[in-house]
């Protein structure tokens, strides 16, 4: 175990929503091996503004940790009786001797709807928490970005009888937590995307569907004609988006008679702006790094007079994680009767030949300066003659905190494959697809299996922090 500054549970404190008069409450769990102080702060404006000169936030101290108080109390900043002055941003500041950690959250007052208005106050409302929303998300990106030692400066306003102290947060310890330089690289190369052609008015706001599309403006090296794709069955489908199997008429340059099967990525109807975006970035992620045999390859894109298709290779036996699982040997006598739909069970020498080529795989990703953020099992595909082949490496990834509790559709916690750094402090570097490559390695020599099982979020941060690793499966050689 090594020191560490407190480790703040994700996710918390969380946004709130109080009417006037009415009780918020905050909560914060800090992890840490020494106790650490905490500190609830409020941010506040000081002649208008909200930054100081160095544009580090003005804050008050509402509560702060001491000798008579509890971690439980600490954990919670309770506001009674709220009026609208109290709407704004609150921070949850630990410190330890090794360094501090903080997170934000905000609260919004709004005014309890009546019933006979219920219809015209929705808008306002959702408009409000909308911008809330939004600038609780800029805020705290800024103010993590900002530092974070409460200083005693002189200019600091001075205490007023009970009135908390007014202090400004210091640059003197600048947390870069968010972003690692690596991850910043890997974003960095998506967000001219984020530019092109469209006018990305709201990230939610519902697409019209085969209208937006058009507005991107055409590369003629990837441009596939719409009219020599035909679609067939569906591969796979997630909320938004889902991928078909099709025919591309002439997609390989060198044989522009034939017919090659593809699969094909799209939004569904129901997409909004922030898909369709994120789905433009990983086209061009996809671009950009150059073909290898164990990474899905870009063949083409449909951009032009519709809905936007992003034509890859297709990897005929699905993914690793259900490729896997179909060849688990049967449990019990009974269990024989689907055995024909089964797989032989992989030998070990084999396991290690794939776990060999998703390596070759990600070393190419990282050499084309690609960090994959999400690899696992569900996310390798297989190809004829059991090629391993990395997908999704393009994907515009979530690192909002709301995410950890989110499931794959399989039933699956994504925070299970990602490295302690990724998971406190949001870095993601090379090194942390090693970690998710770890536990790749697990689901294979498990075939298949799911890792912690039964274990839920909070339960998964105290076990990674108290150092328990997952074991070395029965099926995994030692050196392995
Ligand atoms: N599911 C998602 N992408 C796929 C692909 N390229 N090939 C096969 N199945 C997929």
């Amino acid at each position: 175990r090594s020191s560490h500054r407190p480790v703040l549970q994700p996710g918390l404190p969380a946004n709130r929503t109080a009417a006037p008069g009415g009780d918020a409450e905050f909560r914060c769990k800090v992890h840490g091996e020494a106790r650490p102080h905490v500190q609830w702060l409020r941010h506040v404006e000081v002649n208008g503004s909200r930054h100081g000169p160095d544009g580090s936030p003005y804050v008050r101290v509402l509560k702060t940790s001491g000798d008579n108080s509890t971690d439980e109390e600490m954990e919670v900043l309770y506001l009674r009786n709220v009026t609208f002055d109290d709407a704004g941003e609150y921070t949850c500041l630990a410190g330890n001797s090794i360094g501090t950690s903080h997170q934000s959250a905000w609260l919004v007052v709004i005014a309890a709807e009546r019933p006979e208005s219920k219809a015209a106050l929705a808008a306002p409302d959702f408009l409000q928490i909308g911008v809330y929303c939004t600038a609780g998300l800029l805020a705290t990106t800024a103010a993590v970005a900002a530092s974070c030692r409460v200083r005693n400066a002189p200019e600091q306003t001075p205490p007023v009888g009970n009135e908390p102290r007014l202090c400004r947060l210091s640059r003197d310890i600048v947390l870069q937590r968010q972003v690692s330089l690596e991850s910043a690289d890997s974003a960095n190369s998506r967000l001219p995307l984020l530019l092109l052609g469209r006018r990305f008015s709201s990230a939610d706001s519902p697409r019209l569907p085969g209208v937006c599309e058009s507005e991107l403006p055409p590369d003629a090296r990837w441009e596939f004609p719409r009219g020599r794709l035909r679609l067939g069955a569906p591969l796979g489908e997630g909320c938004f988006g889902r991928v078909v199997t099709a025919e591309a008429l002439g997609i390989d340059q060198e044989q522009p008679g034939r017919s090659v099967r593809v699969a094909v990525k799209m939004l569904k109807d129901n997409a909004t702006d922030k898909e369709l975006s994120d789905l433009v970035s990983e086209l061009e992620l996809m671009k950009s790094v150059a073909k290898h045999r164990n990474i899905i390859g870009l063949l083409g894109a449909c951009t032009q007079g519709g809905p936007l298709l992003v034509i890859v290779e297709l990897a005929a036996k699905g993914n690793l994680r259900d490729f896997l699982r179909a060849r688990r040997p049967p449990v019990t006598e009974s269990a024989c009767d689907g055995a024909g739909a089964r797989g032989e069970r992989p030998a070990a020498r084999e396991l290690v030949s794939f776990a060999r080529q998703v390596a070759r795989g990600m070393e190419w990703l990282a050499s084309n300066k690609c960090i994959h953020r999400d690899l696992a099992a569900r996310n390798v595909l297989v190809a004829d003659g059991n090629v391993m082949k990395i997908a999704d490496f393009g994907l515009a990834r979530d690192v909002n905190h709301s995410e950890y509790y989110k499931k794959t559709s399989s039933g699956l916690l994504p925070v299970k494959w990602m490295s302690p750094e990724s998971l406190f402090d949001r870095v993601y570097t090379q090194r942390s697809d090693v970690w998710s490559f770890g536990v790749l390695l697990w689901e294979m020599f498990t075939l298949g299996g799911s890792p912690y099982p039964g274990v839920p979020v909070e339960e998964l941060f105290r076990l990674l922090q108290e150092g328990h690793r997952l074991d070395r499966p029965p099926l995994c050689p030692a050196e392995l």
